[in-house]
């Protein structure tokens, strides 16, 4: 068999089930789209059987490494997380976000940072933050083969300057400049938007107001499809914003789990016979 037999039947052996970006694109106004974050392969794994689509975000700063913003997550993070993710699952849409620093210096910068993303991790995607000010970032990605998901209203990277994480588009003008965000970043070429942190009306006007889907998180429940951490909808956390819903208090299970190990390791009753080679 020719190599090139051999790598084109295992290319579409790996990719046979996962959910493409034009098919994405199409879920506009049809089924809600499921989409979590994801960080590791096991993990990936149990949420693709249920997600049509799996963010490895940035906020494994928080959920993984414990730092305390975005801001000091490398590409190098992101790269490594993105390719276990990859492995851990099969017919998911696999986004990845772009970390604070590799993008936003110009669309060049940002387009060896998203190229590198995509080339090392067989991932199908990436996500940037910001506006206006990207559109002609994510024009110059897409045209160039780059498919982007956008990022608008509570932009977590931007910390330092909105001084926190509080609701975005409370007042009219605020609420002006993020519905033009949206309409710019579409127009520039995204197959997806996630809006983050804003009043629901304003998220449901921007679901209306554009062709691609929208994702949200903290927005409404009229957004075409939603995202949380997966880390806060499980429970790992015990404080977690207004938006989450813990479906589930993952870190209580652990306590008790792991509380009955240490009794069992200090009174000797484990390993018994059954985790013993007689
Ligand atoms: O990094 C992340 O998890 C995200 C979601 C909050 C959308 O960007």
């Amino acid at each position: 068999m020719s190599s090139a037999v051999t790598t084109s039947s295992f290319v579409a052996k790996q990719n046979i089930r996962r959910l493409t970006v034009p098919l994405f694109r199409a879920r506009k106004r049809a089924e809600p789209i499921v989409m979590l974050t994801a960080y590791t392969a096991r993990m990936a794994e149990i949420l693709d059987v249920h997600c049509d689509a799996l963010l490895v975000g940035d906020s494994l700063a928080q959920a993984i490494y414990g730092l305390p913003s975005t801001v000091p997550v490398t590409l190098e993070m992101m790269i490594a997380h993105g390719q276990a993710v990859m492995r851990g699952s099969k017919k998911s849409l696999v986004v990845i976000d772009m970390p604070f620093g590799s993008y936003e210096a110009s669309p060049e910068q940002a387009f060896l940072s998203a190229s590198r993303i995509l080339k090392e991790t067989g991932a199908d995607a990436v996500k940037l933050e910001g506006g206006t000010v990207m559109a002609p970032t994510v024009a110059f990605l897409t045209a160039r083969g780059i498919p982007v998901m956008g990022h608008i209203g509570l932009t977590p990277q931007a910390v330092n300057v909105l001084g926190g994480y509080a609701v975005r588009g409370k007042d009219d003008a605020e609420r002006a400049r993020i519905l033009a965000d949206a309409k710019a970043i579409e127009k520039a070429g995204a197959f997806s938007i996630v809006i983050e942190g804003v009043i629901e009306s304003l998220a449901i006007e921007i679901t209306q107001s554009i062709d691609c889907p929208t994702i949200g998180i903290g927005g409404s429940n009229q957004c075409d499809g939603q995202v949380l951490v997966v880390d806060d909808m499980l429970g790992m956390f015990e404080r977690t914003a207004k938006f989450v819903k813990k479906f589930e208090q993952l870190s209580e299970i652990v306590d008790t789990a792991v509380s009955s190990y240490a009794i069992a390791v200090k009174s000797r009753t484990f390993p018994g016979p059954d985790n013993t080679y007689k």
